[in-house]
């Protein structure tokens, strides 16, 4: 039997006593127009901010940089991914879509042409309340350029992944968050900031581990993950693996400017939150999202005894006694002569860093030790920092690390980054030269395709939709189930 067979039934099984959607069900909610009393202007804004928040622009950028035109690839597990057009374009975007279509595909990642992967995080969009959603809609139809383009590419996943009615059965597993009316609650407050990280802000979609089914493991909840070749750290409020030790202060400073001297930078994903989000949102909603953190249920790492921003300054080597050669530059170490650590960190980091990895006095470039990306229990961050470099745009000006992933081989990243951890890090820790490959691609196939290849997953997945969705059919039809997206779903394929 084919694998588009074995797919075929699994959705047969779980569309069973499924309809098309009764568009009469959720309009009453949704209302394309502004309703009575509703200022155009003030909802604009408040869409604006809910966009900002939830980093709708950072990832649907065009290669041009065009607000919301598309094109920016997400490099997942399963092959590459574009995020979408979602401007009010008529041909391309999402001019033409009712409010209630563009619900559907923000909170359940159901358009009128498919299932979206989630790439674009829905699974976390679901919690929105409802007058956040209008807000968004308006906000993304009236005051957002139409862009009369497409991404030159499309999503290319490879069989049977690019099969996007195998994401019905995912979502009936895995994506069961219900809108939360927390929009409104006390500003500052620990309910607010559980909106914003939980559901807009989508935190946990880089934070939080994914199980077998590269679903959210919401028993390890920002308990720390692989995210491309980077690390998203444990951010619960462990004090040792996570969160707990940093001040609330702390925590406002990291998110609205990406460093705290002594603690952390942020780099990567981080570094786009950042940038897109969260260094323009309100003082209350950064103090209210700190406040939460410090609730979340903490995650202790096996065997971690300091935080990652704990290890102090390592006695100094003997620089004397090193034969550093007479070319320092980093040009010099691009042919791969050189595979010594400590020659590397010489020509390419001591500039900024120190030879001792101090920092400059105003920690602008930061200490290597007393540092997340260095005394952590992964060297991805400091691996990852290297090849790409870090930039981000501050309230204050540009912060810029040199990427020295075209001037450095694996071995020589390999050999700069064991030497930055056995000198200043976390000692414990090294990364080979394949594995610096590895976090380049930013690539790793779920466990599952692993173990079973992809007919294992198909089988898997469907098996395991099957048996669920039929239990959520069973509780709607009890009547008990609001949850009932499976059931209400129209499939295209
Ligand atoms: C982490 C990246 C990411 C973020 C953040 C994100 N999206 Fe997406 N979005 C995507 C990707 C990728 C796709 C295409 C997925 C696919 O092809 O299955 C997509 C698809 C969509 C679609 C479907 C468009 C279509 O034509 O099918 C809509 C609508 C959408 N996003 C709206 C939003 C809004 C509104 C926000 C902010 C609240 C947002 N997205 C935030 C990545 C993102
Ligand atoms: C796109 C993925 C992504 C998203 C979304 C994201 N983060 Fe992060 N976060 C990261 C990565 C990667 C790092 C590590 C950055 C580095 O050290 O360069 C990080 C680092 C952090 C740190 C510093 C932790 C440490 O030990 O150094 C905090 C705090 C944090 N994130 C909070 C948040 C909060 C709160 C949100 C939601 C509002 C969020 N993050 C959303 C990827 C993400
Ligand atoms: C031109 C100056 C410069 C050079 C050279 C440089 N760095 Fe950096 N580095 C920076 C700046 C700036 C930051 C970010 C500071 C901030 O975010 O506030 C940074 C951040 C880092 C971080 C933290 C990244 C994270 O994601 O948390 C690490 C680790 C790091 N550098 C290691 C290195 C290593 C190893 C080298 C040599 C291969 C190097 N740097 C070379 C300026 C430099």
């Amino acid at each position: 039997m084919t694998v588009r067979k074995i797919a075929g039934l699994v959705l047969c099984g779980i569309l069973m006593g499924s309809g098309p959607a009764k568009a009469s069900e959720s309009a009453s909610i949704f209302s394309s127009q502004t309703g009575p009393g509703e200022n155009l202007a003030q909802l604009i804004a408040r869409g604006a901010y809910v966009a900002r928040t939830a980093d709708c622009a950072a990832c649907h950028v065009g290669a041009d940089g065009a607000p919301y035109a598309g094109g920016y690839e997400i490099a997942s597990p399963l092959g590459t991914i574009i995020a979408t057009n979602i401007s009010p374009s008529r041909t391309f975007g999402i001019g033409g879509w009712s409010e209630e279509v563009f619900a559907r595909a923000l909170r359940m990642g159901v358009t009128p042409h498919g299932n979206l992967y989630p790439a674009m995080p829905y699974p976390s969009y679901a919690g929105m309340s409802d007058e956040d959603v209008h807000a968004l809609y308006i906000y993304l139809t009236h005051a957002v350029k139409p862009v009369e383009r497409g991404p030159t590419v499309g999503t290319r996943l490879s069989f049977p992944f690019n099969l996007r009615t195998l994401m019905t059965g995912w979502n009936a597993v895995f994506s069961r968050q219900k809108p939360m009316a927390h929009a409104a609650t006390a500003p500052g407050g620990i309910e607010r900031g559980r909106y914003l990280v939980e559901v807009v802000g989508h935190c946990s979609s880089c934070h939080t581990p994914r199980n077998f089914a590269m679903a959210e493991d919401r028993s390890q909840f920002l308990g720390g993950a692989a995210v491309g070749g980077w690390f998203a750290p444990n951010i619960t409020s462990d004090p040792i693996s996570g969160i707990g030790g940093w001040s609330e202060d702390e925590l406002v400073t990291y998110l609205r400017t990406g460093a705290v001297a002594g603690k952390s930078q942020a780099a990567g994903g981080m570094a786009e939150a950042i940038e897109h989000g969260l260094r323009h949102l309100a003082d209350d909603d950064l103090r209210a999202i700190a406040r939460y953190l410090k609730s979340v249920p903490p995650i202790r790492e096996a065997g971690q005894r300091e935080p990652a921003y704990g290890v102090a300054f390592a006695q100094p080597s003997n620089f004397e006694a090193l034969n550093l050669g007479h070319d320092r530059s980093p040009a010099a170490m691009r042919d791969g002569a050189s595979t010594q650590g400590e020659q590397i960190y010489v020509a390419a980091c001591a500039a900024c860093h120190q030879l001792h990895g101090e920092g400059t006095s105003d920690q602008f470039y930061p200490s290597l030790y007393a540092n997340t990306a260095t005394g952590g229990t992964s060297p991805r961050n400091l691996v990852m920092a290297i090849v790409k470099g870090v930039h981000r745009e501050t309230n204050d000006g540009t912060v810029v690390m040199p990427a020295f992933g075209a001037e450095l081989n694996d071995a020589q990243i390999a050999a700069v980054s064991n030497y930055v951890l056995s000198r200043f890090g976390n000692p414990h820790l090294s990364v080979s030269a394949a594995e610096v490959a590895g976090y380049r691609i930013g690539r790793e196939e779920p466990l599952v395709v692993k173990l079973f290849g992809p007919a294992g997953v198909v089988a898997a997945l469907g098996g395991l939709a099957a048996g669920l969705a039929g239990m959520s059919l069973a509780r709607r039809r009890r009547g008990d189930g609001s949850d009932g997206a499976v059931a209400k779903m129209r499939i295209e394929d």
